[in-house]
């Protein structure tokens, strides 16, 4: 059996510190199954976490900075003071870190020093938030070791900021959230306004697939904040505080003083969220066929009214929902690239992932990779020595 990523972050650990780590925490990527780009909208999304994660395996320090060694980075080391302002790295990976740490102490949390391992299985750059895993593991370790008493909700949101404030990308608040308090075997319907949420099942009949075209995600950043611009624009027009409280009637009744793009837009965030409460009720229903109209409709509304789609995830949507089975799938995360997310009946699965991988491939000259995802739970301490 391969090493775990809390194994390899303390093995990690012991060769960089040579001494045994104290705690080992771990926190999991996502999937999105319905709900795209409405969180920053106020609205509705329903992910779950997924056995793919980050761990970290850590100790206090005497010395007042963060030390930091990233496995999956060639062991890679990173030291910053704590006590000194933080500025940002040009080693991508540790500015999560730094991000999070910057936050602790802007809030005035008494932390110290932390010498941290890490290791991740988190395919990354396909939108499964190994980014967010990263966030909230250390955010996880920093309030345990420290015995902050945060929440995991308070620790959600604190990741967000260091994202949004040190990272530069004006991300919602599903993928920390989901990462701190996802539920094994259920994905969470989040009210991304008051952060409530609800466990659904999905059916039973169906397996959860992530669906990776391995092409590299372009532009993510800048187009991810244009997205969230114009949807803030659309609000502003509506007279409302977040597109989650516009209806498609009151949209239309604005519809002359939007330019296209903007209505295109807002018009995928309210379809959107419509879509994830009507996916509540055909989950508890058992509902197949609304199920996969839903799927479709949404990957529909992101190719053509949100335009973050590709056409390797066009492909594979097209091919999955023309089934004449159940089966459905759509683009699941931020967009421009990334990963499907697949439900398909258990009886079809062979079947169509055989079809798809040989289509894929022979079209797009590029391999496919298919993952079986299981619902994890949220971040959790593994260990403490
Ligand atoms: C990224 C962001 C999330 C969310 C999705 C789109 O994953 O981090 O906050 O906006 O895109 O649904």
């Amino acid at each position: 059996m391969p090493a775990t990523t809390a194994q390899t972050a303390k093995s990690t650990f012991e060769k960089t510190f040579s001494t045994h780590a104290s705690h080992v925490f771990a926190a999991p990527g996502r999937v999105n199954i319905i709900g795209e780009h409405t969180d920053y909208n106020d609205g509705f999304v329903l992910p779950c976490a997924i056995s793919f994660n980050t761990a970290i395996a850590c100790r206090k320090n005497d010395r007042q900075t963060i030390r930091a060694v990233a496995f999956n980075y060639d062991n890679e080391q990173d030291e910053f003071a704590i006590n000194e302002t933080i500025d940002t790295s040009d080693k991508h990976w540790t500015n999560y870190l730094r991000g999070v740490v910057a936050q602790f102490i802007a809030n005035n949390h008494a932390i110290g020093g932390l010498d941290i391992a890490i290791c991740g299985n988190i395919p990354q750059g396909t939108g499964l938030s190994s980014s967010a895993s990263l966030e909230v593991c250390l955010a996880m370790a920093i309030n345990e070791v420290f015995a902050l008493g945060l929440t995991p909700k308070e620790l959600a949101r604190l990741c967000q900021r260091a994202e949004n404030e040190f990272v530069g990308c004006h991300c919602g608040i599903m993928d920390q959230l989901i990462s701190a308090c996802g539920e094994e075997n259920s994905a969470l319907l989040i009210d991304c306004r008051d952060l409530s949420s609800t466990a659904i099942t999905i059916p039973e009949s169906l397996q959860l697939l992530i669906i990776n075209p391995n092409v590299e995600r372009k532009l993510v950043g800048s187009e991810y904040n244009a997205r969230r611009q114009s949807c803030e624009a659309a609000a502003r027009t509506l007279g409302i505080n977040a597109l989650r409280d516009a209806t498609l009637a009151s949209l239309e009744a604005h519809q002359e003083s939007l330019d296209i793009s903007t209505f295109k837009r807002a018009r995928h965030v309210v379809t959107e969220n419509a879509r994830v409460l009507q996916m509540q009720t055909a989950c508890d229903n058992n509902d197949l066929a609304t199920i996969k109209s839903l799927l479709a409709s949404s990957h529909a509304s992101m190719k053509e009214d949100f335009e973050i789609t590709t056409q390797q995830l066009d492909f594979i949507a097209d091919l999955i929902n023309s089934d004449d089975s159940h089966a459905c799938a759509r683009m699941t995360g931020g967009g421009f690239g990334g990963c499907a997310v697949a439900l398909i009946p258990h009886q079809e699965v062979t079947r169509i992932c055989q079809r798809l991988k040989n289509t894929y491939e022979s079209t797009f000259k590029t391999p496919l990779t298919i993952y079986f995802a299981e619902i994890s739970q949220g971040a959790q301490t593994l260990e403490i020595a």
